[in-house]
């Protein structure tokens, strides 16, 4: 059976504005609509037969490429098995994932037995990892980083620091510390971790009961706007919030599966190990997919009641998921996003050297942005001149992402198959769109 479907420009846009709810029909990027029909690898076309550079990957969804063929593949094979199979049965596709999870974390010495829970998406895992942490060290406080995002569910935005994705009736609980950030933070440029640390000390004795739960923390900020965590900083962290008998809860979502190039996870840049680490996005390249991986004693707590997420270990997505792991070593993809990553980078600093609009470049691997600012003395955040820029690069058949608490930023998170020639694009574009300001 074919589904009819009106392609036609308008009349999508239309039917879209009028029958989405005005919660989910306000996010929508540029100033025109655009609806795009196909994807391959790093890149799009539209309805009108466009090609375009996706930056975004789909909201960093994309992780070895648009309708990467091993991927589907895999799960359409799997789809037309058997679509779906509720966690209450067996099933060997995401029990071989959580095997081939498992296997990806770090264990140095062997001892630390690490298990998995499926979710649909990210900010379900991250509930999770909440309910978790309190479940296992019997604390409510949780610590969160200004300017970090963590998903749209109630408990999600709790700890999402960034005022516009924060609603009314979010729980408590939640104590924030100051992010930092070495461009823009409260103590100042490149003022390295131990100030920040010193903060997190202050914060556990002043904001919460002194006995916390645990801490999230993105090894690489994404919504932030590409914030890295400098070294040392979660593994401060981490003896911080363990002394007052918390847990480590590392936010991989943006940041996992390579993308910054140097580590198949962002966090193993500081050397730590987190307690629970929480996935998803480019986990099942395009389908949805979750996951919650902690150390076996810290999940153990739950066994008690029942949590059961109806799409959770769903086969079809965990197909896509086992072949997004294969495809991951096979393309040598994390490789790609450090070497491709570095010449991006490198790039964007020329750029930064031309246009003193640029305030700061940064990032690592597939993970970087630009920030805009409006004087480089004073650092005010320059939105207006972020979505000019982002509106140009349209035009020149980029698509970017703003991003950051002041929108100031453009962040690149494109499919890691991004090639050398793409860079040039993406860097040309760029020069076209703040050459026309
Ligand atoms: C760092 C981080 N954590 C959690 C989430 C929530 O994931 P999801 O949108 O799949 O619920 C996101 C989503 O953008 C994210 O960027």
């Amino acid at each position: 059976m074919t589904l009819h479907t009106d392609w036609t420009l308008n009349e999508t846009a239309e039917r879209r504005d009028n029958y989405y709810a005005a919660s989910q029909r306000k996010f929508i990027p540029f100033k025109a609509p655009m609806v795009f029909k196909k994807g391959s690898m790093q890149y799009l076309w539209d309805v009108e037969g466009r090609k375009y550079t996706d930056l975004l990957g789909m909201n960093v969804c994309i992780s070895v490429g648009h309708s990467h063929p091993k991927v589907v593949a895999a799960a359409m094979e799997q789809a037309q098995e058997l679509t779906h199979c509720t966690t209450m049965f067996y099933h060997p596709v995401p029990a071989h994932f959580a095997e081939e999870l498992a296997a990806t974390m770090p264990n140095p010495n062997g001892d630390i037995e690490w298990v998995v829970h499926f979710t649909n998406s990210g900010s379900e895992a991250v509930d999770l990892a909440m309910t978790m942490a309190r479940s296992y060290t019997g604390n409510l406080d949780l610590l969160a980083l200004r300017s970090a995002y963590h998903g749209p569910t109630a408990a999600a935005q709790s700890i999402t620091g960034i005022s516009g994705w924060r609603h009314p009736g979010m729980p408590g609980n939640v104590a924030f510390v100051a992010e930092p950030h070495q461009y823009r933070g409260i103590f100042g440029e490149k003022a390295g971790a131990q100030p920040y640390l010193d903060e997190i000390e202050r914060t556990i004795h002043t904001a919460t009961s002194g006995r916390v739960a645990g801490m999230f923390i993105e090894s690489v900020q994404g919504y932030g706007g590409i914030v890295e965590m400098p070294k040392g900083y979660m593994t401060g962290a981490a003896e911080r919030v363990r002394a007052a008998g918390g847990l480590l809860i590392a936010d991989e979502v943006q940041a996992g599966f390579g993308r910054t190039g140097d580590h198949m996870w962002g966090f193993e840049a500081d050397g730590v190990i987190p307690d629970i680490v929480v996935m998803a996005k480019g986990i099942g390249n395009g389908f949805p997919l979750g996951a919650v991986v902690a150390r076996k004693e810290i999940a153990a707590p739950m066994a008690e009641k029942f949590m059961f997420h109806t799409y959770g270990a769903n086969p079809t997505s965990c197909a896509a998921g086992r072949a997004v792991l294969q495809v991951l070593k096979e393309d040598n993809v994390q490789e790609n996003a450090r070497t491709v990553g570095a010449a991006l980078l490198e790039r964007l600093h020329a750029l930064k050297e031309k246009y003193p609009a640029i305030g700061d470049v940064r990032g690592r691997g597939l993970m970087l942005a630009i920030e805009m600012v409006k004087d480089r003395k004073t650092k005010e955040p320059d939105p207006q001149t972020t979505a000019a820029v982002f509106e140009a690069t349209r035009e020149s058949g980029i698509i970017l992402s703003k991003s950051g608490a002041y929108q100031s930023c453009l962040r690149m998170v494109p499919p890691m198959c991004l090639s050398l020639e793409d860079v040039d694009h993406v860097h040309d574009g760029l020069d076209r769109a703040f050459g026309s300001l």
